[in-house]
This record gives structure tokens, C-alpha cells and sequence, in this order.
């Protein structure tokens, strides 16, 4: 299977070109790595899946020939090529283990080459990512307690596992870690490390300003861009604090915040605001609030209320006051008209390094759509058009823009 050459309409996909190595053991999770190897595939990876002789009592070596770039290899001797473990450990750009048994990860602590995939994980100098999977009784003995954290000092990968429900029915510690937060590991460990230990912050979503117990004013924000935005930073290796309105799915490693409203977000801001190298206003925050909030229930019966708002505070404008030599900020504005002007004044007038513009009323832009058209305004008069595509190819872009000027604060401080 070969990825078709990126083009204006088809972005690069974000591991074309990558050589993964899937090493597929006998755990009953074995079913999982079906799905983090179409996901690798669809992300543009090249994949040759190992299954072990464990692994082919769990899963059938033709589900892997129909997914993946290349047949399964099973055997260290009945291949064409005389040495594969070589082959493939010096080709590969990284190896997942998904699922790792207690055994594959003891013969990967001490070096032993019981098959094909043991063979390969010493025969590689690439990354190597761990997904252990096996009853809670056995993640907890101290063998593999201890061998997990030998691999780990050597700077093996492990990812999970996770705490539910396990074969036999059982429940606790040890359950396969999700797909998507493998393929996640996957995307962090071999992307562009341009944020490598850089401390962003983002917000998402909309805030909800509270009229009384039931009611409130909110906005159309999905938290999709901002979500977005946040694990593109994580994939590139920064420390990510994601503050936000919605409930949804984001890579572990993000240090999550959930707020409601405008106050919250603006607490929540600036308590991590301060040590921030980056911060993405990404939020749809509410620039009215009720000047007070019913403590009860507000009755149809005792007529139509008069709701008097007050302003909030505007988070962005006030980052943009306090903001510290060398730190970025970048603010967003969804428009309706006049895009560029209306964006060019906001990055004035709240102090932002950026500002990413929306026109809300195209179709496929901005609220709950997985699709976006920006326009990128930068405060030396840049402005770079980035045409409608997936939210995390905007997100893409927008770091991008960022880790140039990063790059280029960098060199004049060194230069
Ligand atoms: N913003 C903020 N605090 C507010 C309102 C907005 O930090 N109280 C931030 C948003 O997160 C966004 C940027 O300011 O990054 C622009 O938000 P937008 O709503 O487009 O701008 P406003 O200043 O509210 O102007 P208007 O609604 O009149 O277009």
C-alpha cells in the first residue's frame, strides 16, 4: 500500500515516508493492534506487522496481509531474506509492541532473541514503544514491575496500561492502552520535536455564563480547533496545559483543566499563564456575563426576565499587558466580514504575536466543523492563508508559523 504524493488539495500526511515495525505478541488484546495498524496505515506509515507465535492463537495473520504495507512476518527462519531481523530492525523508524506479554518484555530487558520479534527489538537502534496488556496480578509482580523499569530508564517508550476491564472479566490495572492514545505516542515520537520541553498552554472550547441553576449563555464552539491545537503541541514535544469547556478526547500526556465560564478560564489562565514559552487562545470566551445569577430556578409564571449583562474580563488583552520577553501569545477571531481587518485590529489591540482568522460563515469554517480555513496574521505585518482542511492540519500550520518565530527570537538572542 503507498500513500499518494501530497498535493495543495492532500497535505503530507503526518508519517509518510515512516518505516513502523508492529510487534504483535499473544495477549487477548492482540485484537487492539487490528486497529492501531489501520490507523498507522491511514496516517501514511509504512507498516510490517511481527506476530509472534502467541500472537497467531489470537489474531489471523490474513487480517495483518489485508491491512498492512506488507505480509506478516512470523518466523525468524521461514523468510526469503536470511537475516529479517536485521533487515527490519535497521529499516525501521520505530517498533511499536502492541500488546507486550510479561514475556516479550522480559527478553527485551535482558537482550534475549527468542523469536523473530525479540530478535528485532535488540537488532534496531530506532525508538521502541511498549504497550503492556496482562492481568493486574501480573503488571503488579515486581519482575515485571522491575524489567518495565529498566526498559524505561533506557529510554523505551511504555505506554498504559490502563485501568478496566480485563479478559475473564476481570477489572483493575492492566487493560491495553486505547488505540488512539498509542497511535498518539507514535505521532509524539516521531514527529517534528521544534516544542521539545516548551511550556504551552491553550484553551478550548466555550464558556457558559450562568443566568440561573438551568440556564446559560453559551456560544456555538465545538473545542475541536482547540483540542487540536493542543495535541499537535504535545506531538511536538512540549509540556501541553489544555484549559477547557468540552469533554473530549485528548492525547494522556495533556495536562487537562476543565472550566465553565469566562471567570474560570481567566483563574485558570493565569495561574499557568506565568511559566508559558507559548499560549493559544484558542476559547470562544463569552464577552458578556449576567450581573448576577439566580439562585433558583427563574419561573415563566413570574414574567419575562430582564437580564442585565456586564463585560468580562478579556483573558487575551490582559496576557498581551503582562506578556514577558520572549513568550508567544496567539489569540483567534471567528468573523463574520471584513475578516483580515477585523483580525488585524484585534492583534493590535490585545498585544498578540498572532492572530489566527476565521470567516465563520464559509462553509466547512469554524464551529463544530473537523474542517477550517484560516488566515494566519502576525504582528510584522504577515499574513499566510492556510485553505480549508482538517483541524489538525490548521493546528499544523498554526505551530508552524510559531516554532519559525520561536526559531528565529532563538537566533537573534544567540547571534
Ligand atoms: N478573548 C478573550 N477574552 C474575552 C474575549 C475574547 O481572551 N473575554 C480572546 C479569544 O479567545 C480570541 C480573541 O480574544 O483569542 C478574539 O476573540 P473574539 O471573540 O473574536 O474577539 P472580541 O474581542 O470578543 O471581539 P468581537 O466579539 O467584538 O469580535
Amino acid at each position: 500500500m503507498v500513500a499518494a504524493p501530497p498535493t495543495e488539495d492532500r497535505p503530507e500526511l503526518a508519517l509518510e515516508g515512516k518505516r513502523i515495525v508492529l510487534g504483535v505478541t499473544g495477549g487477548i488484546a492482540a485484537y487492539k493492534s487490528i486497529e492501531v495498524c489501520r490507523r498507522l496505515i491511514d496516517a501514511g506509515a509504512h507498516v510490517t506487522p511481527i506476530l509472534t507465535k502467541a500472537a497467531l492463537n489470537m489474531v489471523g495473520a490474513t487480517t495483518f496481509a489485508a491491512l498492512a504495507s506488507e505480509p506478516p512476518k512470523t518466523s525468524l527462519f521461514r523468510d526469503q531474506d536470511p537475516i529479517p531481523h536485521t533487515t527490519l530492525g535497521q529499516a525501521a523508524d520505530l517498533i511499536v509492541v502492541c500488546p507486550a506479554t510479561a514475556r516479550v518484555i522480559s527478553d527485551y530487558r535482558v537482550g534475549r532473541s527468542a523469536d523473530l520479534l525479540s530478535a528485532t527489538l535488540i537488532a534496531t537502534e530506532a525508538p521502541v514503544i511498549v504497550c503492556p496488556a496482562m492481568h493486574t496480578e501480573m503488571w503488579n509482580h515486581p519482575a515485571v514491575q522491575d524489567n518495565i523499569a529498566v526498559l524505561a530508564r533506557r529510554g523505551t517508550i511504555v505506554v498504559g496500561p490502563e485501568s478496566g476491564r480485563l479478559a475473564g472479566g476481570d477489572r483493575g490495572e492492566g487493560r491495553l492502552a486505547s488505540p488512539e492514545s498509542i497511535v498518539e505516542a507514535v505521532l509524539r515520537s516521531l514527529g517534528n520535536q521544534d516544542l521539545a520541553g516548551l511550556k504551552v498552554v491553550v484553551t478550548a472550547g466555550g464558556t457558559r455564563e450562568a443566568i440561573d441553576p438551568v440556564r446559560f449563555i453559551g456560544n456555538r464552539s465545538s473545542g475541536k480547533q482547540g483540542h487540536a491545537l493542543a495535541t499537535e503541541a504535545w506531538r511536538r514535544g512540549a509540556n501541553v496545559t489544555l484549559i477547557t469547556t468540552v469533554d473530549r478526547s485528548i492525547p494522556s500526556g495533556i495536562d487537562r483543566i476543565e472550566v465553565t465560564s469566562a471567570a474560570e478560564m481567566q483563574a485558570e489562565v493565569q495561574l499557568h499563564a506565568e511559566g508559558a514559552d507559548i499560549i493559544v487562545m484558542a476559547a470562544a470566551v463569552a464577552d458578556f456575563r449576567p450581573v448576577s445569577v439566580a439562585t433558583k430556578k427563574i419561573k415563566k409564571a413570574d414574567g419575562t426576565p430582564q437580564i442585565e449583562l456586564e463585560p468580562t474580563e478579556d483573558i487575551l488583552a490582559g496576557l498581551g499587558k503582562s506578556k514577558r520577553a520572549g513568550q508567544i501569545l496567539v489569540g483567534f477571531a471567528a468573523e463574520t466580514n471584513d475578516l483580515i481587518e477585523n483580525a488585524r485590529s484585534k492583534l493590535l489591540r490585545k498585544g498578540a504575536d498572532f492572530l489566527v482568522g476565521n470567516d465563520v460563515s464559509a462553509p466547512g469554517v469554524g464551529f463544530a466543523h473537523d474542517t477550517n480555513a484560516v488566515t494566519i496574521l502576525g504582528d510584522d505585518g504577515s499574513t499566510m492563508e492556510v485553505t480549508l482542511r482538517g483541524k489538525d492540519e490548521i493546528a499544523r500550520a498554526v505551530f508552524d508559523v510559531v516554532g519559525q518565530k520561536l526559531q528565529s527570537l532563538t537566533q537573534s538572542e544567540t547571534g
